[in-house]
């Protein structure tokens, strides 16, 4: 009896884990491109503030932020873009379904990217002006991508 019980708790359980991932079957997708995003905000913000004067440059701090914008820049793919996990289509995505439409040209923005980096790598660690040229060309490929791709949040 007792053995029918737990079996009958399991099986609901795996029903219902079953049931929840159906209902967002893109959710680690959306969570891990938010993140990946998050992480490349988060350094661009600090060589940013080194750019503004806020913060003092610092070669070495900043040449690791260029290095994690980089490393993360080399990640992105359609891994973290599955067909269907679009603006209103998934929770939480702001992803265009031009994305899919269009995936060379899109594709194609992720290399600038990563080209760009690799460029801000090398000028961040020289001066605070390398540092500003560098963020130029990334900061150019994000909103590139962002423009094309990314429905604006209300
Ligand atoms: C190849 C295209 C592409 C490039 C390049 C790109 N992004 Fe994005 N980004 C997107 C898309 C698409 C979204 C919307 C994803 C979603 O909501 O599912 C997004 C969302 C974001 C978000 C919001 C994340 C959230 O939690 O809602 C931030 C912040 C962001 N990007 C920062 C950056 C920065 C900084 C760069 C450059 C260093 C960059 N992105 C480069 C396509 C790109």
């Amino acid at each position: 009896m007792r053995k029918t019980i737990l079996l009958a708790a399991t099986l609901s359980a795996l029903a219902f884990s079953a049931v929840a991932q159906a209902e967002d079957p893109f959710a680690d997708a959306v969570e891990m491109r938010h993140g990946l995003m998050l992480q490349m905000a988060t350094d661009m913000g600090k060589l940013g503030s080194m750019a503004k004067g806020e913060a003092a440059y610092d070669a070495a701090i900043a040449g690791r932020a260029a290095s994690n914008v980089a490393a993360i820049a080399s990640v992105l793919s359609m891994d973290q873009f599955p067909a269907g996990s679009e603006y209103q289509a998934a929770t939480d995505s702001f992803a265009l379904p031009a994305i899919w439409a269009t995936q060379d040209d899109f594709l194609a923005k992720i290399t600038d990217l990563n080209t760009a980096a690799a460029a801000l790598k090398v000028a961040s660690a020289t001066d605070v002006e390398g540092l500003k040229a560098g963020m130029g060309q990334v900061g150019a490929a994000c909103s590139a991508c962002h423009k094309a791709y990314r429905q604006p949040e209300e």
